[in-house]
């Protein structure tokens, strides 16, 4: 079982800073502690209506912070143009609606595959990877494969909200779909909503290949400090991780 790769999301060190208008906390101060703390890539999201993260982090994260970037992004022209002049080493497209507090639910992928696959082939065509943010449902992840988008993430948030037996059919759910991911060819992420608690049983499927997190570790950092949440967060992965693949 390959090591599992954590990401993290430095949108909220944004969402602070522009609570008061100034530089202070600066993601790519953040994004540039990553590495050292135990984490393989920055995520960042460049929304529609720049609440957090404004184009000059972007830019800045890409260049400054030595880490893989995963851009989270819309699949508009705007962004697309963003993204093709930036060329992060990823693309994670999401679905947006700015009267949400985050992203909520996957992308439709069966009812946009035209839209999304001349999406794809463009970031592709500046040598981005493109990662599409589905909820846990085998459709999605065909209709991903058909387009010939290389990554899916499954989006883990259901699973984080609920509890006892909803929860757990929510486990299998993803784990299913983990799974079909490996029989179609497409590498699996997963993310959103986990903390500790949640981590583990999610890490310890071996066919899940990077978590990207970040709201619950940007407020943990408040109490022990952002290199502490992340080493934490890495040991409960590495902790699920060697523990699944144990006889
Ligand atoms: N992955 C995707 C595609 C997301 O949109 C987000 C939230 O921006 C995350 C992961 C991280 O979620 P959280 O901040 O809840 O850890």
């Amino acid at each position: 079982m390959g090591k599992l790769r954590l990401g993290i999301n430095v949108d909220h060190v944004a969402t602070v800073r522009n609570a008061r208008g100034g530089d202070h906390p600066c993601p790519v101060r953040a994004a540039s502690l990553v590495a050292e703390a135990g984490g393989d890539g920055v995520t960042a999201h460049l929304r529609e209506d720049r609440r957090h993260i404004r184009d000059r982090d972007i830019e800045r994260i890409k260049d400054e912070c030595g880490l893989p970037l995963n851009f989270e992004m819309a699949a508009t022209e705007e962004m697309v143009a963003i993204a093709r002049r930036v060329r992060p080493h990823a693309c994670c497209l999401v679905p947006e609606r700015r009267e949400e507090r985050t992203t909520e639910h996957g992308l439709d992928v069966v009812r946009a595959e035209s839209l999304l696959k001349t999406v794809t082939e463009r970031l592709a065509d500046a040598g981005i990877r493109v990662s599409l943010f589905v909820d846990p449902d085998p459709r999605q992840l065909e209709a991903a494969a058909r387009l010939g988008a290389p990554v899916v993430e499954l989006h883990t948030g259901t699973y984080c909200e609920k509890t006892g037996t909803a929860r757990e059919t929510e486990l299998a759910r993803i784990r299913a779909a983990a799974e079909r991911c490996v029989e179609l060819g497409l590498e699996c992420h997963a993310g959103h909503g986990l903390d500790y608690a949640t981590v583990g049983p999610i890490a310890a499927m071996p066919a899940i290949a990077e978590l990207n997190i970040g709201h619950f570790l940007i407020g943990e950092a408040i109490f022990v400090g952002f290199a502490a949440s992340i080493g934490r967060m890495r040991a409960a992965m590495d902790d699920a991780r060697a523990g699944a693949s144990t006889p």
